[in-house]
């Protein structure tokens, strides 16, 4: 039996991230409770914080750690008592957030099985931006390969952003099913990223950068998605793409600025089967439960396939007594080709 309350990180009145003790709360139908062993940080957590204002909301989207307690209706089959997990809860909204030693999430949504030759902490870099890179990828477009069905003929698929936490997560799906890996980053992350599998990387800051990718893929590139979604990465996209346009998967909304590039947004909040209001109000509807399912097996098969590697990760020093330095590095855009992790058990003691 787990303990009654607990450290967590929750929101203040003034939108900053403070240490707290919370309840613990104890898991509902189709819910598990997880002992959080390390959490990851995403920009959303401080971008709710901030713009969202739940005071008193646990902060926090991904986790790993271990199940705890199930709930009554949910199947051996589907969750076990000890099971090794990672994933995203829709943190800063409710008590359910990450940055915490008890976690309440979904059984079956936003959630997978760790592989024993990860660590907690390389695991809780996967779950959001796992999730949204294959929402991202397979709602944009329909058709495309999966690591379990690759590419008979490679095409090229253009990831704008390849160091972000997203990008790299991204490089490895299209790799892996069987595309031709078209990236950019700083000159810094050119190693990594081919390390991850992309066969080309340009750096975004060369004001030829989208010429010379259209150069590269022969006036043929016709699919993208941008990690970034910020300042000019729509310029450079519509630079690199075909003459006759194409699709992008976007991170956030935009709107092209070619009439014959189509943009398409996705929320990877669409895939916890629940209904939300931040960043906009959303009823879940039953076609989210089975994409969800879809998802969450998909990126299971394709983690278990052993070929789909974890991002570098850089360990915070005193756990979750570290998040508002975390937060401040972030803002700074010191981030680059990394996953800010906390280990819950390195918050000092009172
Ligand atoms: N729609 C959704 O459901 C969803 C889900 C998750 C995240 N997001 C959003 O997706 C975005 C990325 O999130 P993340 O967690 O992947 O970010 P992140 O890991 O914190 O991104 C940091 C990386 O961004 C790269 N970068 C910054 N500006 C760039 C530019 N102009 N061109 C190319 N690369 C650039 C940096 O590259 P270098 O260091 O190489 O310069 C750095 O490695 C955020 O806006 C986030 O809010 C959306």
């Amino acid at each position: 039996m787990s303990p009654l309350k607990q450290n967590a990180i929750v929101v203040s009145d003034e939108g900053t991230p403070v240490l707290k003790q919370v309840d613990i709360h104890r898991p509902g139908p189709g819910e598990v409770l997880i002992k959080v062993i390390a959490a990851g940080q995403t920009p959303s957590d401080w971008m709710i914080a901030e713009r969202a204002r739940l005071t008193g909301a646990v902060l926090g989207l991904d986790f790993a750690g271990v199940v705890e307690e199930v709930g009554a209706d949910v199947p051996e089959t589907v969750r076990h008592v000890g099971e090794r997990v990672c994933g995203f809860v829709h943190g800063g909204t409710t008590h359910r957030g990450s940055f915490c030693e008890y976690l309440v999430a979904s059984a079956r949504y936003g959630i997978i099985a760790i592989p024993d030759s990860w660590s907690f902490e390389q695991a809780a870099s996967v779950g959001c931006a796992g999730f949204t890179v294959l929402q991202n990828l397979y709602d944009t477009y329909l058709d495309l390969p999966t690591p379990l069905t690759p590419a008979a003929e490679p095409f090229s698929i253009l990831i704008y952003g390849g160091s972000s936490s997203l990008g790299i997560y991204a490089i490895q799906i299209a790799k892996l099913s069987g595309l031709r890996v078209i990236t950019t980053a700083s000159k810094r992350n050119f190693e990594l990223l081919r390390s991850y599998g992309a066969d080309e990387v340009y750096d975004y800051n060369d004001p030829a950068v989208g010429q010379k990718i259209k150069t590269s893929t022969q006036g043929k590139l016709t699919h993208a998605m941008d990690t970034i979604s910020e300042g000019n990465t729509g310029k450079i996209i519509a630079d690199a793409f075909s003459d006759d346009g194409g699709l992008v998967g976007t991170a956030l909304p935009y709107e092209s600025i070619r009439a014959d590039i189509r943009n398409h947004f996705t929320l990877v909040y669409h895939l916890l089967g629940k209904d939300f209001d931040f960043p906009f109000p959303y009823r879940v509807n039953p076609d989210n439960y089975e994409l969800s399912e879809k998802y969450a097996q998909l990126l299971s098969a394709t983690v278990a396939l052993g070929k789909f590697k974890p991002m570098p990760t850089l360990i915070m020093p005193k756990g979750l007594a570290s998040v508002e330095e975390g937060f401040a590095y972030m803002k700074g855009g010191k981030v680059s080709a990394q996953k800010i992790i906390y280990r819950i058990a390195d918050t000092p003691k009172e």
